[in-house]
């Protein structure tokens, strides 16, 4: 990569001074605690701001310690993770968790070399966490930062390349100011409110336009330059809320593999007709009335679901291989993703009718 090393001095000061006066509000910004920054990194890992900030304060209400965290029960904390998605993490996070009460007499390490060994944290978050709330000056670079460094730089090296990710590294490593945290988020901020994705940077709004190579050249919306991701898979699934005397039939997924562990309603692949559905009920040993329910797409990094669905007033429940959760199981205890979440909101439109 060519480095001007005179334009990336230049990035501090005038990025700072606009991070001080436009930098959002946000609720892991009110201290410096790692423990609450570490939160935060972990749920802002492939999600957005606003997606995480409800979750976010509900999570330190209910785990306001890393001792708290480490010793709730797992099925409290991936309840608190309900439709964020991604679940390992929140698994890692308490894994974590209980390491750091262990090794670590409940105290953040402060590296990012010690950050590295916790479950969860991968390069990006061991220098988000240390340099936040420990001010250390490693580099955090995301899809954000990387887009603002390659345009700036007027770069167009596949970012896609875990070789161009070190060298952005390195060459945020070469510019951090004392004020680390500040201006990582900083870079971060620039690239979640004016450097923005899809070929669409406010240039009028940016603190750098100034001295901007990928403006100045014209090409600042073609970069970064990243390999297309592969196209989704699509999965057909037929999904059978099936209810008798105010419990839904529940089954647990398998402990490996997508959304392992999680709570979900009985489903098969393929879009069955009513013929075909009411052999696959027979086959749990269910009878009952059957109607069909509105469907769902579900879409996941590598995959969709198109869900059609069928709601069962069942009448026959013999030895049928789920779990029958009330209301309140399902509210309070089991974690049902947001792919079933369309579901989930019906079932309860059909109990409330029946009140
Ligand atoms: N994305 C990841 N970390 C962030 C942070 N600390 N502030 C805003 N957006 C972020």
């Amino acid at each position: 990569m060519i480095i001007n090393a005179g334009l990336l001095k230049q990035i501090p000061m005038p990025l700072l001074s606009w991070y001080d006066r436009e930098k959002r509000v946000l609720p892991w910004r009110q201290n410096k605690d790692p423990y609450r920054v570490w939160v935060s990194e972990i749920m802002l890992q492939q999600t957005r701001v606003e997606a995480v900030i409800d979750y976010y304060n509900r999570f330190l209400k209910l785990f306001p310690t890393v001792e708290a965290l480490a010793e709730a029960p797992t099925e409290q904390v991936l309840k608190a993770w309900e439709g964020l998605g991604y679940y390992s993490r929140a698994r890692n996070l308490q894994k974590a968790a209980q390491m750091v009460v262990s090794d670590y007499n409940g105290i953040f390490p402060k590296t990012a070399k010690e950050l590295l060994k916790l479950p969860g944290i991968g390069r990006y978050t061991a220098g988000a966490v240390s340099s936040i709330a420990y001010d250390s000056q490693e580099p955090a670079v995301d899809g954000n930062v990387l887009r603002v460094i390659m345009r700036i730089l007027a770069c167009d090296e596949n970012v896609s390349k875990d070789s161009v990710k070190t060298e952005v590294e390195e060459i945020v490593r070469g510019i951090i100011p004392a004020r680390a945290g500040d201006f990582n988020q900083s870079l971060m901020e620039l690239g979640a409110l004016v450097c923005l994705p899809n070929g669409a940077p406010l240039c009028e709004k940016c603190p750098l336009a100034e001295l901007c190579e990928g403006r100045r050249q014209g090409i600042a919306e073609q970069l970064p330059n990243k390999t297309q991701k592969k196209e989704r898979t699509i999965e057909q699934k037929t999904v059978f809320v099936i209810e008798k005397d105010g419990r839904a039939a529940l089954r647990k997924r398998e402990e490996k593999g997508l959304l392992a562990g999680m709570w979900e309603f009985p489903n098969c692949v393929g879009a069955l007709d009513e013929k075909q559905a009411k052999e696959k009920l027979a086959s749990w040993g269910i009878s009952g009335e059957m109607s069909k329910l509105e469907g769902a797409v579900h879409i996941f990094t590598h995959r969709e679901w198109h869900m059609s669905a069928y709601f069962v007033h069942a009448q026959g429940t013999k030895d049928a291989p789920f779990v029958w959760a009330d209301e309140k199981e399902l509210k309070e205890q089991l974690t049902v993703p947001a792919a079933f979440s369309a579901f989930v909101r019906q079932l309860k439109a059909e109990w409330r009718k029946r009140k």
